[in-house]
């Protein structure tokens, strides 16, 4: 086993009506705050109204930002920067899934800078300051609520980078599953998609430690038993909490611990179909998670089979894939990028191997040639 620190600070509230301390909270922080959202759905599922209601409560100021995007691009963290910078708020306060509380992160290190988020993203300089940030989450998914991390698109240079700093840690986040009842159902199976890949990462990582390799198969598990049920029954709060818990779980510190570093490879390669597709993140991952695994048959069979024993009893690689496979199906994630309706002519793909080469999309541990990348491409189409 490696040596290893648990350093989480935030003070995750998980459960109904929780939101309503946000208030309480935020007045031991400041007086004002910069509220940011996505494009809506926060005012019709009640989080935006609880939330404001619960400011309003302590007379805290609130400024706003709205319209994030899924997948942020720089240009909207730049300008809510510069907003939360031109109104000297104290603090910043992410209502929305993994995309909000991302840019949120990236906004609180960027309002004492005047330069671009970017800078921090591609290293040229690091955060020496944060605001501090609150997080509403209302979709499960990324773990965004509960690590220091964030990721950030920028088109003109077609690369999406992650970046993490304990500055970026939320203060304390929010997770009522009852808001992420009005998640769609592509949106709702993507989490599903995107918490097992954040497990899978761990189990293909480096270091022998294999409590932590039992909390990766427990969480697996858990999306595998509950994720189909919820997708059969949106509304159920019960389904909706199971699978809120497990995506938090996945990318929080505890799927990590004692081992060197998790992999990280597939999501690079997804990171490139978003940026040129615009695919939502765990559908990519649920197309190139089953390319990755075919790739690593003959080089690690016995870890693939591991984890196939593990989560399906199953003895091959090649099972285990199609087991994969058949699940992500299942609950409606594309395994392929003509599920997603995009036709793979030559132009393409070669778009996507120099996206791939521009982001140069490897694992940690599990290193990829440039004729990976051929056989990958090849095997998402
Ligand atoms: O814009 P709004 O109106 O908010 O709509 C969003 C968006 O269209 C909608 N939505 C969110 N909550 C909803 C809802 N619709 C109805 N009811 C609700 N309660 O869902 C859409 C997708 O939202 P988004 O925030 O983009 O999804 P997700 O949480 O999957 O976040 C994806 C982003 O997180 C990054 C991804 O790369 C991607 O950019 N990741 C962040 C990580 C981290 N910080 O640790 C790790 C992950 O691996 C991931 O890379
Ligand atoms: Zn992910």
């Amino acid at each position: 086993m490696e040596n290893f620190v648990i350093y989480n600070p935030v003070k995750l509230y998980f459960g109904k009506g929780v939101t309503g301390k946000i208030g309480k909270t935020a007045s031991g922080i400041g007086k004002k705050a910069l509220l940011v959202y996505g494009k809506g759905s926060v005012k019709e599922n009640g989080s935006y109204q609880e939330v404001v209601s619960s400011l309003q409560a302590e007379n805290i100021e609130i400024v706003e930002y709205s319209g994030i995007r899924p997948n942020p691009v720089v240009e909207d963290v730049d300008a809510a920067a510069s907003l939360g910078r031109n109104e000297n708020v104290d603090m910043v306060i992410a209502v929305g899934g993994g995309s909000v509380l991302d840019s949120a992160k990236f906004i609180a290190i960027s309002i004492p800078v005047t330069h671009s988020c970017w800078d921090f993203a591609t290293g040229k300089t690091k955060p020496k300051k944060a605001l501090p940030i609150l997080g509403v989450l209302t979709l499960a998914a990324t773990g965004s609520e509960m690590n220091p991390f964030a990721v950030i698109q920028h088109n003109a240079e077609k690369k999406k980078i992650g970046f993490g700093h304990p500055l970026m840690f939320p203060g304390a986040s929010f997770l009522d599953p009852a808001f992420t009842i009005s998640v769609p159902a592509n949106y709702t199976a993507y989490g599903i998609a995107d918490l097992i890949a954040h497990a899978l990462e761990g189990w293909f990582g480096e270091g022998d430690s294999t409590l932590t390799d039992r909390f990766i198969i427990s969480i697996i598990r858990e999306a595998m038993d509950y994720g189909p049920k919820l997708m059969e029954n949106l509304t159920d709060y019960e389904l909706r909490a199971k699978i809120m818990y497990a995506a938090t779980m996945a990318l929080n510190g505890l799927t990590a611990q004692g081992k060197k570093t998790g992999d990280w490879g597939v999501h690079g390669i997804g990171h490139c179909l978003s940026v040129l597709w615009d695919i939502p993140h765990g559908a990519s991952l649920s197309i190139a998670f089953p390319a990755w695994m075919a790739l690593q048959t003959q080089r690690i069979p016995g870890r693939i089979s591991a984890l196939g024993k593990e989560v399906f009893g199953l003895q091959t690689p090649e099972d285990t894939i199609g087991a994969f496979k058949t699940f992500f199906r299942q609950i409606g994630c594309p395994v392929s990028l003509k599920e997603t309706g995009i036709q793979m002519n030559e132009t393409r793909q070669n778009e996507l191997l120099e996206v791939m080469a521009l982001n140069k999309v490897s694992g940690m541990v599990h290193k990829l040639s440039t004729d990976d990348h051929r056989i990958l491409v090849h095997r998402m189409i």
